[in-house]
């Protein structure tokens, strides 16, 4: 069975709606190990609740390369072959990106390429954007801009705060974030350059 590592740093919400499928069985795989980069994050709570190996390597004053060496490591021991980013709010280095090629995916509140980075949701209510929505997408050196597997689009309503705004795209995220591991663990997908197709 295909092992997960999860790495978040707050409130686990994505890895919780994973963990639920994992449990109904509806993602056939293990979640291996949680990884928090900040010890008090309410998803290793969570993670420890369900009996699962929750791990916190704290980030702190650390160098990148140092610190993602030590993820690195612990991916490995837990045999990992499938690592989800769910909130994880660090840039990874491309030494660490190069160990699990096509292998890390994450989930981005936004329809990417439209506001990357910190904030999204406040973006694109800034921005006036109409649809707004998430991206499930692999996970390549630059900062949330690999090939995209599953998007989501949501209304912008007229009277949207960030907080209402956030919710909504937080619903399909869990939807779509399990989709994607579902076919990613499947291998029903190409890529070809930016793109991928399912097969
Ligand atoms: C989610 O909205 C996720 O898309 C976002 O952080 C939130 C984490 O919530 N990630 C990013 O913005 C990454 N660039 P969660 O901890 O409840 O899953």
């Amino acid at each position: 069975m295909k092992r997960l590592g999860i790495l978040l740093s707050g409130r686990g919400s994505n890895f919780e709606a994973i963990a639920d499928n994992v449990a109904a069985g509806s993602i056939d795989a293990q979640i291996a190990v949680v990884i928090a980069n900040r010890a008090e994050a309410r998803g290793l709570d969570v993670a420890r609740q369900r009996g699962l190996n929750a791990v916190a390597i704290p980030s702190k004053g650390l160098d990148r390369e140092v610190y993602d060496r030590m993820l690195v490591e612990e991916l490995r021991r837990n045999d990992v072959d499938l690592v989800c980013l769910a909130g994880f709010m660090r840039l990874l280095s491309a030494s660490f990106i190069r160990e699990f090629p096509n292998r890390i995916l994450n989930v981005h509140p936004s329809l990417l390429p439209a506001f990357p980075g910190l904030d999204a949701q406040h973006q694109a209510l800034a921005h006036g954007v109409k649809i707004a929505g998430c991206t499930v997408h692999f996970v390549d050196e630059e900062l949330d801009a690999g090939p995209i597997l599953i998007q989501a689009a949501v209304p912008v309503l007229n009277d949207d705060t960030v907080e209402a705004l956030s919710a909504r795209i937080l619903r399909e995220e869990h939807r779509i974030y399990s989709e994607a591991i579902r076919l990613v663990l499947a291998g029903a997908y190409c890529v070809g350059g930016r793109r991928v197709t399912f097969c």
